[in-house]
């Protein structure tokens, strides 16, 4: 199948971002969330655009075989995503420091039992992707919010509150680099003094980076924390995924990049047996991805940069809502604080548009809108967003 752009078409009009398949009925979370209802829905990260054709055909070629027995971690795996990391970032890892898992979520759960005892605590900023949240609990371990500060523009690291959060109890540090939901991008001079931090309590940096090849932004760089010449970034945990990047989180194929020998060798067992093996399928689709989807991510990145700038557009149209641009993801996290809505996932979602909920990701009053869409569908959703925070709704 062919799935280069025509460079007469502007890429915004891209049709592999334009026309996409129905989702209803298919299972999807996203599309199955209100069924009946006509909510158009922005909120669970993921796109509704088609996976690339380089990855398809991989799938495709992977089911002619036809055996579908248990599956390890092909020598291949490795090697393409050390390949990828070092073109996109370059960060130089030893292959060996790969191990795969069927998630990132998977892989912090993992964390959570391999780095910190029953009721220590891991912190986090916040607002954050709500498993951050919900898993140590799950884990019988505690979460620790520590409050992101909003400036004007961004959300920056509040460090007075990030000092007094840390007690004795505090094992990790699980950080979302680029950020959900804010799509801050940490810089350098961030990281290392995060790293400080870390080194000086004892923590472990968990460094979650799904969102890092999904930069909108030029000039801005994507530093993967286990990259930094720190020693705390030569205990940290880097977990990553194909999934954000080229929509393809229902394959569940993730990796975590452990540079540590003990570590990486208690990893399977940290899972406590409950982990299962990776499907063929998602193996064939990831390395597709990182081998041959650049040119797809690049398109990407031109369609979600005027998605963003739409969205920025419309919020700032209506009173009341302030939008926080985000350096990366496909993600915005609006503040609705200001139009006296009380409820505002309830208002939007009268109004025929789904969001995701700010409670969820420890902050009430905001909302986060997934522009991965059409955008002709986005454009709609925008609108009936203006009707659900106008007056008398
Ligand atoms: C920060 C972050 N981590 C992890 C995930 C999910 O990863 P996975 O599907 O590999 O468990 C998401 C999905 O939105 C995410 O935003």
């Amino acid at each position: 199948m062919h799935d280069s752009h025509d460079p007469a078409i502007p890429a915004i009009h891209d049709a592999a971002f334009q026309d996409c398949p129905d989702r209803r009925g298919t299972g999807s979370e996203k599309w199955d969330r209100w069924p009946g209802r006509d909510v158009l829905p922005l909120w669970v990260a993921d796109m509704d655009f088609r996976a690339p054709a380089p990855v398809l055909d991989a799938i495709r070629q992977r089911i002619d075989h036809g055996v579908f027995g248990y599956t390890q971690q092909p020598p291949t795996f490795a090697p393409a995503l050390a390949g990828h990391l070092e073109r996109m970032h370059g960060w130089q890892i030893d292959p060996e420091f790969i191990t795969s898992t069927p998630g990132v979520v998977t892989g912090l759960a993992i964390t959570a039992r391999l780095l910190a005892a029953a009721d220590d605590e891991i912190l986090t900023f916040t607002p954050v992707y709500p498993p951050f949240l919900t898993l140590p609990g799950m884990a019988g371990r505690r979460a620790v919010r520590v409050p992101l500060a909003p400036s004007t523009h961004a959300y920056v690291i509040d460090w007075d509150a990030l000092f007094t959060a840390v007690t004795p109890r505090s094992k990790i540090f699980w950080l979302c680099h680029p950020h959900n939901p804010t799509g801050t991008v940490f810089g350098r001079d961030e990281l290392l003094q995060l790293a400080d931090f870390a080194q000086r309590h004892g923590l472990t940096v968990v460094s979650d980076e799904i969102w890092s090849d999904l930069l909108l932004d030029d000039g801005v760089r994507h530093i993967p924390f286990a990259s930094l010449d720190h020693p705390a970034a030569r205990q940290a945990i880097t977990l990553v995924a194909p999934s954000k990047t080229w929509n393809l989180a229902g394959l569940g194929c993730a990796a975590a990049v452990v540079s540590d020998p003990v570590l990486r060798r208690g990893w399977r067992a940290g899972g406590g047996g409950l982990v299962p093996m990776i499907n063929p399928l998602g193996y064939a689709a990831a390395e597709a991805a990182w081998l041959h989807g650049d040119d797809w991510r690049r398109r990407l990145i031109v369609v979600l940069r005027h998605h963003r700038s739409l969205v920025l557009a419309a919020v700032s149209a209506i009173p009341g809502l302030v939008a926080f641009s985000p350096q990366a993801t496909y993600l915005v996290w609006i503040d609705c604080r200001g139009t006296g809505v009380a409820d505002p996932q309830a208002a939007c979602e009268a109004a025929g548009v789904g969001p995701s909920d700010g409670r969820d990701f420890g902050t009430p009053g905001f909302i986060r809108l997934n522009t991965a869409c059409p955008t002709a569908r986005l454009e709609e959703a925008l609108r009936r967003l203006a009707r659900a925070f106008s007056q008398g709704s």
